[in-house]
């Protein structure tokens, strides 16, 4: 969920709504206002995307208001509909809560405020926390108090923000585990789910700690623990200003993001390969010395990032000969792994706020192994709570389908297992040397690839009545369909799978009927010439049973050419980098496909961003 709030002397309204706008890609089942004016409180929610609630201010407009907080939501706790949407409210209507997160032990509370006369009205678990505000409102007379007093009768993982009629110059924020920041200007104060929302005001960002309550006011803002202590907090200066976030002229911010992909590759090996060809990566904090004793490496990650996690295994595997196993963090910690202090375990994630790959983390520290975030968002919780960060440099990620993220995200892996290499003093021979060079040179492939696109987008205008596609791949192939299968469904919602493609004749071929459309990765020709002749008999296979094959192949490969409906051509490159530039015709192909089909290509349904919750 997206959260805002604002106090200052412009309208409130206006910073919320706007704000909303640039956080709707949290989730946009639904959204709400509340403003404070004229001595009291007002609000507006809707169900469904912020445009309906547009409409409603226009129908029903609010007072402007100096401050004010906001909401867009992705449902857990009750169905996206006006009554469940957020803020929420107590039954005189003085008190207005946005939350984020889950509150655990809701029924047992909501219980006992009916016992004592409240009425209740949504499903939701949020609303049990603007009764129990005002409960103690009544008593204590002091918002953020009374913020703090209930706080610490929550169990779960949340982000609070309120008001209260009574205060109309304060807004009230809490935070344990999910992401609430702090934006500081002149005579206003920001809170929000991730600065994007006050980019346009303030670059100034006052990251908030675990359990830790804000009072904003116009002066300034106080930020304590539960208990009412003054707690310590980092302040930071955002490093990427309001063009970042915008679209730039492109319809939709996927396709801005796509077509940023080299930059972003480049920004994030700026400053880490030196002229000699050695790394540095100096925000890796964990010493050398303690990488030197590292015996096996675990990948934790959800979706998107996962993939780059299961790329990262051959890249770890090969370059270091340690053990590397990928997992998905939504499993990881309920299996009992066996962890121990030589265990690294990298956790990857774009947001850096995705709760199952921060809990996956946790576990793992309590195991006593180190932690090393690849992460996209400075300050945020993963890596916070992780024993070193690499960042990676994609800047702001909008579209909910990762693009730009993942291909940092493969870099960064890339260069850890490179710098692991290094450290380590493993096959630290020609091969790697070359590796590191063509890694500094891979944005310009990158970018050769966006400059073919346009026969991807025909393919895949004609390809948008079907019902299936069908992505294969070997090696570190297998993960580029995997990735390509996800981005079809996230964006064209299209049944779409991703196999090995050795995988074929021990079920999936199965599926192949006429004219089903089959994506290939082929892997080079070069160097590992039995995997590409082997593919090369997969596309046969296929064909042979009426499948349209989709090729995506080096350039110069010519074996192919014969069993390929469709060509795509990438760049050749070193076996391992190849995701880099395969995946890029693979975006492409799901968006155009998506909008052929008349979705949201920036917004898919039922999905959101950043994940907050288990
Ligand atoms: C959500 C998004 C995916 C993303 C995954 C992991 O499910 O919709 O696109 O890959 O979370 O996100 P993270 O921020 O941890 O990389």
């Amino acid at each position: 969920c997206g959260i805002v709030g604002y106090v200052g002397s412009q309208s409130a309204l206006d910073v919320v709504l706007a704000g909303l706008k640039r956080l709707e890609y949290r989730g946009y089942d639904s959204a709400g206002v509340a403003v404070l004016a004229d001595g009291g409180l007002a609000a507006a929610k809707k169900a469904g995307k912020l445009v309906n609630l547009e409409k409603e201010l226009v129908d029903r407009p609010l007072p402007a208001g100096s401050s004010g907080i906001g909401h867009t939501r992705w449902a857990t706790h009750g169905g996206p509909t006006d009554g469940n949407a957020h803020p929420h409210l107590d039954n005189a209507g003085r008190v207005a809560v946005v939350h984020n997160g889950i509150i655990e032990n809701f029924a047992a509370l909501r219980a006992e405020l009916e016992e004592r006369g409240h009425r209740l009205s949504s499903e939701t678990d949020t609303e049990v926390v603007a009764h129990l505000l005002a409960e103690e409102y009544s008593a204590c007379a002091d918002l953020a108090e009374s913020m703090r007093l209930v706080c610490r009768r929550l169990d779960g993982a949340f982000t609070l923000v309120a008001v209260h009629a009574d205060e109309p110059d304060v807004v009230v924020g809490a935070r344990r585990n999910s992401p609430l920041v702090v934006g500081v200007g002149e005579g206003e104060s920001f809170l929000a789910s991730d600065v994007a929302a006050f980019i346009a005001h303030t670059r100034t960002a006052i990251e908030l700690g675990q359990d830790q309550v804000v009072e904003l006011r116009q002066g300034g803002v106080t930020v304590t623990d539960f208990e009412g202590n003054p707690a310590d907090h980092r302040t930071y200066h955002v490093d990427w200003d309001v063009s970042a976030a915008e679209k730039g002229g492109y319809d939709y911010f996927m396709l801005k993001e796509i077509a940023e992909q080299p930059k972003a590759v480049a920004d994030t090996l700026l400053g880490r390969i030196d002229a000699a060809g050695s790394l540095t990566l100096d925000e890796v904090r964990i010493p050398d010395s303690v990488l030197r004793e590292v015996d096996k490496v675990v990948i934790v990650a959800c979706g998107t990032a996962f993939h780059a996690g299961l790329i990262a295994k051959y890249a770890i595997e090969h370059w270091t000969r340690m053990p590397c196993e990928v997992e998905l963090a939504s499993e990881f910690r309920y299996r009992d792994p066996i962890l121990d202090p030589r265990t690294l375990v990298i956790a990857i994630s774009q947001s850096g706020e995705t709760m199952d790959t921060l809990m996956a983390l946790r576990h793992a520290r309590e195991q006593g192994s180190k932690v090393l975030a690849i992460c996209n968002t400075n300050g945020s919780t993963i890596p916070r709570e992780s024993d070193a960060v690499l960042y990676t440099h994609a800047g702001p990620e909008v579209a909910v389908a990762s693009t730009k993220a993942f291909l940092t995200q493969l870099v960064a892996c890339y260069l850890v297992a490179l710098y692991l290499g290094q450290v380590r003093g493993t096959k630290w021979g020609d091969e790697i040397g070359a590796v590191i060079h063509e890694l500094s040179e891979i944005a310009g492939a990158v970018e050769q690839v966006l400059d073919t696109m346009e026969p991807v987008r025909e393919l895949a205008r004609s390809l948008a009545d079907k019902n299936t596609v069908l992505f294969l791949g070997r090696h570190v192939g297998y993960p580029v369909a995997l990735e390509g299968a996800l981005k079809l469904k996230e964006l064209a919602y299209m049944h779409a799978e991703g196999f090995a493609a050795g995988e074929l004749k021990h079920g999936p071929i199965a599926l192949i009927e006429r004219d089903v459309p089959v994506v290939v990765i082929v892997p080079s020709p070069r160097g590992r010439s039995v995997l590409h002749d082997k593919i090369v008999s997969n596309i046969q296979e296929i064909r042979a049973r009426g499948a349209r094959t989709i090729v995506i192949a080096e350039e110069g490969d010519e074996a192919v050419v014969p069993y390929a409906d469709h060509l795509i051509r990438i760049p050749a490159t070193p076996t391992l980098l190849q995701p880099l530039v395969a995946t890029v015709p693979l975006q492409v192909f799901a968006c155009e496909l998506a909008t052929a089909r008349g979705n949201e290509v920036d917004q898919p349904r039922n999905l959101a961003k950043s994940v907050t919750v288990e």
